[in-house]
């Protein structure tokens, strides 16, 4: 479909996005439909990108990088709200917005978002030898995060009850496929490419360091003033009231916050007020058996 149609279609207010499989993993409808285009997207040298497991911190890792971008000026990074200020370039919303025609209009230098698996990733931004952050969270966390997001936001499938959704994680059928394969699959590249590879846990315990990393990364240098205000900015509570970086400005019908708000807890081990004690033991079980060739290790 041409990209410009996209901005025709309206998804309605009790509808959500039908959904279909790009190479075994599952997208929105519109994604698939102009894969052809986000497969081929020409990267830039100088683009920069943040790539995730949905709700490993993202938005948050985008906030810390747009004010390292803008040493530090709150101002400037309340200029647009984050999905403007990052293309998210495999996003495509009908009657909202285009990730790859948001990239392609934007000048250089770009920052850019991802959640697509490395065996995914349009292979011009490696060819170009683009820097690359990627963040990842414990499994427990971030599956009970993804299921308060798939039951506000109207782009994704409905996750069905607590209960069927803990299933159909495990199993990987969730937009952007298994969790394993997507951490360990840009663990394995990190080494061959410019890879930073962060973890929401050690971001919650020391933020300082994990900012100081990603300064260093991105080829910036900043006071420890400066260092200090980003850190303040991008706390949960601030970013939570940040209508610039909280996603308030999405309309309801696509993200209702009165479902569960996008900025909802941001802490480490609410996985334990959600699952049971043989759904952990059973979760256990399954992260042995799929970690066991990785030497990837998570915080719980
Ligand atoms: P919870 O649902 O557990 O609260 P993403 O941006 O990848 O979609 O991730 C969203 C998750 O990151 C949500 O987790 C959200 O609350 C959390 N988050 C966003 N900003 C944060 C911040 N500044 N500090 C900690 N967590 C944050």
């Amino acid at each position: 479909m041409a990209l410009n149609k996209m901005k025709d279609m309206k998804i309605s207010e009790k509808e959500r996005l039908s959904m279909d499989y790009v190479k075994g993993i599952l997208q929105p409808t519109p994604t698939c439909e102009i894969w052809d285009q986000i497969w081929n997207f020409q990267a830039k040298p100088d683009d920069l990108l943040i790539s995730t497991y949905p709700k490993a911190g993202t938005t948050w890792t985008q906030e810390i990088v747009d004010l390292i971008q803008n040493k530090g000026d709150v101002e400037k990074s309340k200029r647009a709200p984050t999905h403007i200020r990052i293309p998210f370039i495999e996003w495509v919303i009908p009657g909202i917005g285009c990730g790859l025609e948001q990239a392609n209009a934007m000048p250089s230098p770009r920052t850019l978002k991802t959640h697509l698996p490395f065996d995914l990733l349009p292979p011009s931004l490696l060819e170009k030898n683009c820097k690359i952050i990627y963040v990842a969270r414990n499994p427990k966390d971030n599956m009970v995060s993804y299921y308060h997001f798939q039951r506000m936001n109207k782009g994704l499938p409905d996750p069905g009850t607590w209960e069927e959704y803990f299933e159909t994680f495990l199993a990987g059928k969730v937009c952007w496929g298994s969790w394993y394969d997507h951490v360990k699959g840009w663990w394995e590249a990190k080494d061959q490419h410019q890879i930073l590879y962060l973890f929401y846990e050690d971001m919650k315990k020391d933020p300082k360091k994990e900012i100081q990393k990603l300064v260093e990364f991105i080829g910036s240098k900043l006071d420890d003033e400066t260092l200090n205000k980003i850190i303040h900015h991008t706390s949960f509570d601030v970013m939570k009231e940040n209508p610039m970086a909280n996603y308030s400005s999405v309309p309801a019908e696509f993200m209702d916050h009165s479902i569960s708000p996008f900025m909802r807890k941001g802490a480490v081990g609410d996985w334990k007020n959600y699952f049971t004690v043989a759904q952990n033991e059973r979760f256990d079980e399954d992260y042995k058996k799929n970690m066991a060739n990785t030497s990837l290790v998570f915080q719980f």
